[in-house]
């Protein structure tokens, strides 16, 4: 038996997993305690309290008969801790916006996004750690003169479980989202530390995939643990040509390549990922939210919203929804509003406002999968997660607008069951990870009922009211 944990920004989940199939044997889950100092601001927590709610998910029994455990977690978290390894300030998270004009200086001082691209293959952007360290310089100087180490969530808690053994480690795929790492040359860049922060660090090593961090005093294995992207591509076993789709408030969009993707617009993260390969990855701000905002206006449930969606047809009689709703990332759009277009008297119902909805998130969500396939990334098939992906309306249009199969897996753990597939393939020591299936898992193909013209009738309708409302979107 293998365990996987995910420490997400809310929750920690765990799961007890065969190690030879990776079936699901016991799982727990318990949210981070509110912080007991209350000035902490949301973006900030302090790590202690993720331990509190591993204990809490792992109570009754969970990790019994356990031999090795993987630890994924929340990506780009700045834990700064001194001299002595003793921590200087809560840490700031991935989600924490505070670090935005710090980014930016950053890519003006060391000579534009190209400049970036160069040194990491990305523009950092105000989430990458590197960011944060600038802030830290900025805001806190007697803090940052302080900090002699920095740790990711997934290496402070892999060093907890190890019971703070002098050597701390990482992974390619969490160093890969600190902007001081590169996935192209797998070096750290120790010069964008200093540039950032005014000093050079002490970094943990970074360990190959199946290489384990150490054993705990009590002879449990600890794998090299991981990035939650990165956990949940391993989890539900992608390869390359496979993509993800995750349709949470927000979107999350990645996919596995052979190469480190290059990219200077500053729209792609070029992860590596957790088994040797990369992971691309774009990040939408529209997504479910999208349709939870237009179903509330309508007066129903996400079902319900599914329901009418399915009445009206592809097109939604020319009713388009441009769905930036928060203002948008992908495309470069952060000051935007969402937009209806093309009301007439027969487009002006319920029905056609609800399917104007889903096919405005999946154009969406399509318009991002092209900005990786823009960059040499192959997408044979997607798959659809988050529990919008399972509504009957969003599986019917999916695969006629990203033009593969799309699959949608059973709702699960899956960063926690990819950091357990980890721990398995490092207890075996074996080249590839164990096979383990992805059971219940539904393909929704776009076959003959789906006509191809279908799909890109309804993307090219999305695509001309996009450049007319947005006209440096065109091209
Ligand atoms: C990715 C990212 C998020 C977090 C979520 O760049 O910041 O997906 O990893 O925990």
């Amino acid at each position: 038996i293998v365990a996987g944990i995910d420490s997400s920004t809310g929750r920690t989940r765990i799961v007890a997993c065969d190690s030879a199939t990776g079936a699901v044997l016991r799982s727990g889950q318990a949210e981070h305690p509110a912080p007991e100092d209350p000035d902490t601001r949301p973006g900030e927590a302090d790590p202690q309290l993720w331990l509190h709610s591993l204990g809490d998910a792992a109570a009754g029994g969970l990790l019994e008969g356990v031999r090795a455990i993987g630890v994924s977690a929340q990506q780009h978290g700045m834990i700064g801790l001194d001299a002595g390894g003793v921590l200087v300030r809560p840490a700031i998270l991935w989600h924490d916006p505070r670090a935005g004009g710090a980014a930016a200086a950053l890519v003006d001082e060391l000579g534009g996004p190209a400049a970036w691209t160069a040194a990491i293959g990305a523009v950092p952007g105000p989430t990458y750690t590197v960011a944060k360290l600038r802030w830290l310089a900025e805001f806190e100087p007697a803090n940052a003169r302080r900090v002699a180490e920095v740790l990711l969530p997934h290496d402070w808690l892999v060093w907890q479980l190890l019971g703070h053994p002098r050597r701390r480690t990482t992974d390619r795929g969490d160093a890969s989202g600190t902007g001081y790492w590169s996935p192209i040359t797998a070096e750290y860049r120790q010069d964008l530390v200093e540039l950032a922060l005014g000093h050079r660090l002490k970094l943990p090593d970074v360990l190959g995939p199946a290489e384990p961090a150490g054993h705990t005093p009590e002879g449990l294995l600890i794998s090299a643990g991981t990035g939650d992207n990165m956990a949940a591509a391993l989890g539900l076993g992608l390869g390359p040509g496979d993509a993800v789709v995750s349709l949470g408030s927000s979107g999350t969009i990645f996919a596995v390549h052979e190469q480190a993707v290059v990219d200077a617009t500053g729209l792609v993260s070029s992860f590596a990922d957790a088994t040797g390969r990369h992971l691309p990855m774009v990040a939408t701000l529209n997504a479910a939210q999208v349709l939870r905002s237009t179903a509330a206006m309508l007066g129903r449930d996400l079902e319900g919203l599914s329901d009418l969606a399915m009445q009206s047809s592809p097109g939604a009689y020319g009713l388009v929804l441009l769905p930036y709703l928060d203002g948008e990332r992908t495309p470069a759009l952060p000051h935007a509003a969402g937009t209806l277009t093309g009301l007439r008297a027969e487009s002006m119902s319920p029905q056609h406002l609800a399917r104007a909805a889903v096919e405005g998130m999946l154009c969406n969500s399509a318009d991002a999968l092209d900005v990786l396939r823009a960059r040499g990334v192959e997408v044979k098939r997607v798959f659809l997660l988050g529990a919008a992906g399972r509504l009957a309306a969003v599986r019917h249009v999916a695969p006629q607008l990203f033009g593969v199969p799309v699959v949608v897996p059973p709702p699960g753990a899956h960063a926690a069951r990819g950091a357990a597939r980890q721990a398995a393939w490092a207890l075996a020591g074996t080249p590839e990870p164990p096979r383990w299936e992805l059971p219940g898992a539904v393909t929704v193909a776009p076959d003959a009922e789906h006509d191809p013209a279908v799909g890109s009738a309804v993307r090219q309708q999305y695509r001309a009211a996009r450049e007319q409302i947005h006209p440096e979107t065109a091209g």
